[in-house]
């Protein structure tokens, strides 16, 4: 229950602090899809606008399917990485054939779209059907990193695997959808990369790198 502490005090704290977002309003599985594909590489500012035209225009998976590719990387241009876009075109596409049109809510059946990968399937089944898979992005490694001192690289194989198990341990797997957007959030509020506001933190007196003063080495990349 040590561990469920650590997910209550960001939740608690995640209610008071979330910003205003137009994806958080959304449990639509296709809404949350779009908005984690463009803000996987571009911040949140930029990726609102650009959020906002493309689900205007292609507000569902029919829509999305039925259009010309040249006319998706067209809502695509100046996001780069237009791989994105087609895979986008592409898995709207799959879901039409393959699924009848419905955004399919196992796990399985996502992860095996086109473009979607372990953190997008994650987000998508935890924030839409509560489902606990844990999410593991930059902002949850840095996290988790300074929570419990890790010192293994983030960009190894085996720090992917000790994070991803850490992420599923400190997940409260009845709330995981709110405790998913929590960890991250909190990693991009308030345990950010340079000069976190550590004497504000809720966690300060759980945070081993606090304690040890390495708050600013972590989270350690081995290519740097
Ligand atoms: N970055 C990645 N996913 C996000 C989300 N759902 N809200 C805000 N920032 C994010």
């Amino acid at each position: 229950e040590n561990e469920l502490e650590v997910s209550h005090i960001l939740q608690t704290w995640y209610k008071t602090n979330k910003r205003m977002l137009p994806w958080r309003e959304s449990s639509d599985p296709y809404i949350i899809w779009i908005s984690e594909i463009i803000l996987q590489q571009t911040r949140v500012v930029q990726g609102m606008d650009y959020f906002l035209r493309f689900t205007g225009r292609f507000p569902d998976v029919a829509s999305l399917a039925s259009a010309e590719e040249d006319e998706v990387l067209k809502y695509w241009q100046g996001l780069g990485y237009y791989s994105r876009a087609r895979n986008l075109h592409a898995a709207a596409k799959e879901i039409m054939e393959k699924f009848g049109g419905v955004f399919p809510e196992k796990h399985k059946d996502i992860l095996s779209l086109k473009g979607i990968g372990d953190y997008t399937a994650a987000a998508i089944v935890s924030f839409v059907w509560n489902k606990p898979y844990p999410v593991v992005d930059g902002n949850v490694f840095r996290v988790l990193a300074r929570l419990f001192a890790m010192d293994v690289p983030i960009d190894t194989t085996q720090g992917k695997k000790q994070f991803t198990e850490l992420a599923g341990i400190v997940m409260d797997p009845k709330q995981a959808g709110q405790h998913n957007q929590a960890i991250m959030e909190f990693g991009a509020l308030q345990c950010v990369p340079q000069n976190p506001d550590c004497e504000v933190c809720p966690l300060k007196e759980r945070c081993m790198a606090y304690a040890s003063g390495t708050v600013q080495d972590l989270p350690v990349k081995q290519n740097k």
